[in-house]
């Protein structure tokens, strides 16, 4: 999994005003909370004094309070009341780290490492989001896949053809264009597919020529977003914006929502979250038993082919990012840390003052050259 990106944790609605809450990223535990000011804070969740769940206590001044002993932090990681000596002024060493916090299209973005704000790869821009005439429906999905397993299956639409038939068609699989741009913190596509006739009331959006549709997916690191605009007829458009957050290594909670400039009343709401989510769930019964469930290192580890560009693309920059020492060796976490020594992933604090914290970081993920993608 890499460390040094930004995730959604959650939606904005779901961190209440003197409540904390736990979410899972990456394997680790972060309580989330609101400040006295209101702006969403989020903290490693294990309390350096004898290791409870923050977000088992209450938020008190703007503090999150420990439910065991009453030690309170603030929205810094700084602890600031020590309850059983209230005399004695709080060492600098007594603090967890804290993780910059950003709100977009409604989510929680958490960023878990340690770079600085120039180094952290921005987030996606999707200006239908605030498109007046566009509709939008929200979900999330829980998946028992690897992120990077779940991510690939976003950006494929060889797959359309034969895992969805309201979208693909069997007898016509062929992907006809394919164009693709690299950039710093992304990868772009153009696909022109061949869908099948629609029936019933779908047929109004698409008359029984069947012009091809044609897709603009997209990547981004951040969050592991994917954002799709489906080009339906010449007027009309689906803009999907997904993000992938890693719970764990086999676990992958997807936050989406679906902008549709047709059919714009909230009747149409209920049919169009069920379609996304059957989409979703035709995907999880072919990915949830991929072999290996984890995507390989290296690109030649499985073949691809010509559509499977943006696949590539993303599992070469994930090697590059490793490269970098984004990396988290979670087997060597949950082999030699899980259970029985606390480890947290570094937040930006850390590179000031790399040694005054209680934890050790989580275990970089180290592979010799050889297993890195190759190109
Ligand atoms: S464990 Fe948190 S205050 Fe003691
Ligand atoms: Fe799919």
């Amino acid at each position: 999994m890499l460390k040094n990106n930004w995730y959604v944790a959650c939606d904005a609605t779901e961190v209440p005003v003197g409540k904390p809450k736990q979410v899972q990223l990456l394997g680790h535990k972060v309580v989330l909370f609101r400040d006295s000011g209101g702006a969403i804070r989020a903290l490693s969740d294990i309390c350096v004094h004898r290791g409870a769940s923050l977000a088992e206590g209450r938020v008190t001044d703007g503090c999150v309070e420990c439910p065991y002993h009453g030690w309170r932090y603030n929205g810094e990681g700084a602890c600031t009341v020590i309850p059983a000596h209230p005399d004695v002024s709080v060492p600098k060493r007594v603090r967890v780290d804290a993780y910059p916090v950003a709100e977009r299209f409604g989510w929680v973005w958490v960023y878990m490492g340690g770079l600085p704000e120039a180094e952290r790869p921005p987030l996606p821009d999707v200006a239908e989001y605030t498109d007046p005439d566009r509709r939008a429906v929200r979900g999330s999905f829980l998946w028992k896949a690897n992120y990077g397993r779940v991510v690939e299956n976003g950006v494929d639409f060889a797959h359309a053809a034969f895992v969805h038939p309201s979208f693909g068609d069997r007898s016509r699989p062929e992907i006809k264009e394919f164009e693709m741009e690299e950039r710093e913190w992304s990868a772009h596509a153009r696909i022109a597919m061949r869908p099948p006739a629609f029936r019933g009331l779908w047929k109004r959006l698409r008359p029984n020529e069947r012009p091809d549709v044609v897709a603009r997916p997209e990547w981004h690191v951040a969050g592991l977003a994917i954002i799709l605009r489906i080009q339906i007829t010449p007027k009309w458009s689906n803009v999907l914006i997904d993000v992938n957050t890693p719970i764990d290594e086999h676990t992958t909670l997807t936050h989406w929502i679906l902008l549709r400039n047709f059919f714009t009343s909230k009747f149409f709401d209920r049919d169009t979250y069920k379609r996304n989510i059957k989409i979703f769930e035709q995907d999880h019964a072919v990915i949830s038993k991929l072999t290996p469930t984890e995507l390989p290192t290296r690109v030649q580890d499985e073949y691809s082919v010509r559509a499977d560009g943006m696949m590539v693309a993303f599992r070469k920059k994930r090697a590059e990012l490793y490269r970098r020492g984004w990396g988290l060796d979670s087997h060597a976490y949950e082999r030699d840390y899980q259970g029985r020594k606390a480890a947290v992933i570094a937040s930006p604090a850390r590179r000031e003052d790399p040694k005054g914290w209680v934890f050790p970081e989580a275990p970089e993920l180290v592979l010799p050259p050889d297993r890195l993608a190759a190109d």
